[in-house]
């Protein structure tokens, strides 16, 4: 969860113990096969959480109060709840100094009153078909001194609980990602690991994996989702900026984004986002779909009004399959522009949402997206990615980033898109219906500004 220690963005270096990827090589451990989906209590409540916060959380995304039919959250696909930071009981002494949250034989301390069963707990959501996940090596009690036997106090509760999943945080002293590894792989049970590293690839001893483990190469992705960022917050911009941090996993040929090993840029901020017309919570969504990023909900399950006000988001099932569904490879950013200049002086002119018009090829042919191009938020580009489908369908998302000036018109060709074909038809996965045909072996859309395009390329019959 915390950035605060990250200043800036570090890029992956290149250590990695040979031994390791042998043990655990990519999918060891056969889970997030698909993006992982759910919510988290940290960008809704911070530490302020009990055990009434996740019970409530469960009943919330289990309630089947949304759409015709009525469905719940967790038919839509969000079937996992996590605990955060906020679960500690920090008054281990720690003989370095400072405190902890393990006791001397190792075994976490849990603030009781506010989590007076743990065990229970995890069974009150399992009762309810919700999976359940935990949190380890935080933040809250600034753990300086690593120690063994919290590795295995730590791992020997998370079964004892019954936890089906953890996110392991890289602020305490806890950074042997091999180690949990190695002690999850002998319960004999499988858990869905998030990497909560921020991004750190480095050789950074203080912040990460000493096996230089907690970024995927090839060879190696001991944990099935891993953080590329620092936290995202509720800023217009945050989740913007979150996504340019997932590009540099998302090589064309080689992508270090896959199943059991995502790019994971964060919670979601969708219904947070500070400012933001709907349409700007639902382009946030709409990248993290077309990336492959776990689709983890971030606001209150309980404000039902403004959970009702992006349910249309985040149930749309065909933005969501896009997320889900494999066809070789996680999604990338394929070509990016400069917004259109402001109009002068005169209030923004009332742009339509967007509209098609097929075929023309255009002098506005994206330029192919630059591996070091990570666009500061300042800087914000119009930008398209794209992720194939299955049966040669692609899936296009474009996001118009500027607050305000006129609609983007983006022309990009079907070659960039991984598209084979001469002519698609498009569907619009936001308004879910057919929207028409290319003419040619282009597609060209317009997208207001704080809005977004999310299309899918159907190739026509020859
Ligand atoms: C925290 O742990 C200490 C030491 O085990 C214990 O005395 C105290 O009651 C615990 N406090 C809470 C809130 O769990
Ligand atoms: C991390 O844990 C693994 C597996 O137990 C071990 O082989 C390795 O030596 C540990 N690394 C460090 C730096 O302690
Ligand atoms: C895990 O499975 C192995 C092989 O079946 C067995 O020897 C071991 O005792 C099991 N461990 C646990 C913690 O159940």
């Amino acid at each position: 969860m915390r950035s605060l220690l990250i200043a800036a963005t570090f890029l992956c270096g290149g250590a990695i113990a040979q031994g390791t990827s042998k043990l655990y090589p990519p999918g060891w451990n056969k889970e997030a096969t698909k993006p992982p989906m759910g919510w988290r209590s940290w960008n809704a409540f911070g530490n302020r959480i009990d055990e009434k916060t996740f019970e409530a959380a469960v009943d919330a995304i289990t309630a089947r109060v949304w759409n015709e039919p009525k469905v719940s959250l967790a038919d839509a696909g969000y079937v996992r709840v996590g605990i955060d930071e906020g679960w500690e009981n920090c008054s281990g002494t720690d003989p370095a100094g400072g405190m902890r949250q393990h006791d001397e034989a190792g075994f976490p301390l849990i603030n009781v009153e506010r989590f007076p069963d743990m065990k229970r707990l995890v069974a009150y959501g399992h009762s309810k078909g919700v999976k359940m996940g935990w949190y380890l090596n935080g933040c809250a009690c600034g753990e300086a001194k690593e120690r063994l036997p919290n590795y295995r106090g730590d791992v020997q509760r998370l079964a004892e609980f019954g936890f089906d999943a953890v996110k392991i945080d890289g602020c305490g002293a806890a950074t042997n990602m091999t180690y949990y590894a190695q002690l999850m792989a002998a319960t004999n049970k499988t858990y869905e690991i998030e990497n909560c590293h921020w991004g750190v690839c480095g050789a950074d001893r203080k912040f990460h994996n000493p096996d230089g483990a907690s970024c995927p190469t090839e060879g190696w992705c001991p944990f099935n989702h891993f953080r590329t960022s620092g936290d995202i917050n509720a800023g217009p911009m945050s989740w913007f900026a979150n996504l340019q941090t997932t590009v540099r996993f998302l090589d064309a040929s080689a992508p270090l984004s896959r199943p059991s090993c995502w790019a994971y840029p964060d919670m979601l901020e969708v219904g947070r986002v500070q400012g933001a017309s709907f349409a700007w919570q639902r382009a946030h969504f709409g990248a993290w779909c077309v990336v492959s990023a776990p689709l983890v909900l971030g606001l209150d399950l309980t404000d039902t009004a403004n959970l009702a006000s992006v349910v249309p988001i985040v149930t749309n099932p065909e933005a969501i399959a896009v997320n889900q569904q494999w066809a070789g490879h996680p999604g990338r950013l394929v070509a990016q522009f400069d917004p259109p200049a402001a109009p002068p002086a005169a209030p923004a002119p009332a742009v339509r949402r967007r509209a098609f018009s097929a075929g023309e090829a255009s002098a506005g042919e994206g330029r192919p997206a630059g591996e070091a191009a990570l666009p500061s938020a300042a800087k914000a580009k119009v930008q398209v990615w794209a992720k194939p489908q299955p049966k040669g369908t692609v899936a296009v998302y474009v996001v118009n980033p500027a607050a305000s000036g006129n609609a983007a018109r983006v022309s990009v060709g079907f070659e960039a898109l991984g598209l084979a074909a001469t002519s698609a038809s498009v569907r619009d996965l936001w308004a879910r219906q057919e929207a028409g045909h290319t003419k040619g072996a282009t597609l060209t859309v317009e997208v207001a500004p704080l809005d977004s395009a999310f299309l899918l390329l159907t190739p026509a019959a020859a």
